[in-house]
């Protein structure tokens, strides 16, 4: 059975549908604090099984200490922890808090189980902003601009850590760039609480009509239009990557790092058009200031997760948008009704 931490949220969903799908059985433990529990009936509804289901904060260790003691657990995929960028900033203390203690709680109560195997979250945001493109698994890493990208990047060092002191763990730290789209079958999707940080989230409320317009962080970058380029992956590609990482992590030991991209950068304006495209929605937008923190262009390199993990996305940026179309009508108060 496979544990997955916050996998009532976006992306634990997508997993917890991938990993049913390739027979796994899945237990998932999640507090809910960014997610609605209703997600896990749609999991049902696409996979024809509910996943067993504990509302426990991972940083409760007792809490979480039962749950491995009632669930045959060989490995976990842990999602779970905040990750607003700019709620980090006005929020440090509780970010660290959360996300760090998470980590911990998480390998001690592991530990006591003699579960060897995790797959964690973490984030092209560990890199630092003054590499070439694309980024490979080697680039530098840290100077992170926020709260939440240190908390990714010290998640790292602490597994990095524990497997140079137990050599029968297995750790695949997954780097994710921009996960966008939904299930193809409209159910699940991203759900944003209050005003979206991120684009596609926005550039759907605006194609449904729940926001006037869209603002671009800035068209002077030294980009083809002008402004950001970013990796988009589609969540279910991203998904079935965890599939490969749970593979690859019950047979390899030690600390791995992968990209999880698509290797192609997309600007702000290509997904407008591809948005609009694929709803045959206006997107109206303004140009405003630069968005402090942001990068001009970021994408991955692919290599090493197409070899060693094989690994390739398979979903382009019309499909990713209409996926996000067919989720954001179908359910235009996300899971609330
Ligand atoms: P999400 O907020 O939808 O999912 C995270 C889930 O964790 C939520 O359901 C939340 O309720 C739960 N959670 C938070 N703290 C918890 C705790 N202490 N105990 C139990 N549950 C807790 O976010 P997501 O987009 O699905 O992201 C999943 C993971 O991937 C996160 O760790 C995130 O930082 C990382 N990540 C996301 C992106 C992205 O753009 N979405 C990019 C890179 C990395
Ligand atoms: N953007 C806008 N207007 C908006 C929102 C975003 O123009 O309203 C632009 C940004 O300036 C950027 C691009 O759209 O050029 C993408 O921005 P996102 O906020 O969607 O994504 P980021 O690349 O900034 O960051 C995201 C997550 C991070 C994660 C990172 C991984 O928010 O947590 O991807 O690469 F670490």
């Amino acid at each position: 059975m496979i544990l997955v931490t916050g996998g009532a949220g976006f992306i634990g969903t997508h997993a917890c549908v991938e990993l049913m799908q390739a027979g796994y059985e899945v237990v998932v433990v999640d507090n809910l604090v960014n997610s609605h529990e209703k997600s896990l009936d749609r999991v049902a509804m696409i996979t024809g099984k509910r996943p067993l289901f504990f509302k426990v904060d991972v940083c409760d260790e007792k809490a979480l200490n039962q749950v491995f003691d009632q669930c045959d657990i060989e490995g976990v995929i842990h999602f779970a922890g905040l990750k607003a960028v700019g709620e980090s900033v006005q929020k440090p203390l509780e970010y660290y808090q959360n996300n760090l203690d998470a980590d911990f709680v998480l390998c001690k109560v592991m530990k006591a189980h003699g579960v060897k195997n995790l797959v964690f979250s973490s984030s092209a945001t560990v890199y630092s902003g003054d590499n070439e493109m694309p980024l490979n698994e080697s680039s530098k890493t840290g100077n992170c601009t926020n709260p939440y990208g240190w908390t990714k990047y010290m998640g790292e060092q602490i597994f990095k850590g524990l497997c140079v002191a137990d050599p029968e763990l297995s750790i695949v730290l997954l780097r994710y760039f921009n996960p966008v789209g939904a299930h193809e079958s409209g159910l699940i999707g991203e759900d944003p609480q209050g005003i979206p940080n991120n684009l596609m989230p926005y550039v759907s409320q605006v194609a449904i009509g729940k926001r006037d317009h869209l603002t671009v962080f800035g068209d002077d970058y030294d980009t083809p239009d002008g402004t950001g380029v970013r990796d988009y992956i589609h969540v279910v590609d991203l998904a079935k990557a965890h599939v490969l990482a749970v593979r690859y992590a019950a047979e390899h030991k030690g600390c791995e790092i992968f990209n999880i991209g698509t290797g192609n950068g997309s600007s702000v304006l290509d997904m407008v058009h591809a948005f609009e495209k694929a709803s045959g929605k206006k997107v109206p937008y303004v140009v405003g200031p630069r968005r402090a923190g942001d990068l001009a262009t970021v994408y991955a390199g692919t290599e090493k997760a197409r070899k060693e993990l094989g690994f390739v996305a398979q979903y382009d940026l019309e499909r990713m948008c209409a996926d996000s179309w067919r989720w954001q009508s179908m359910n235009p108060n996300g899971f609330e009704n």
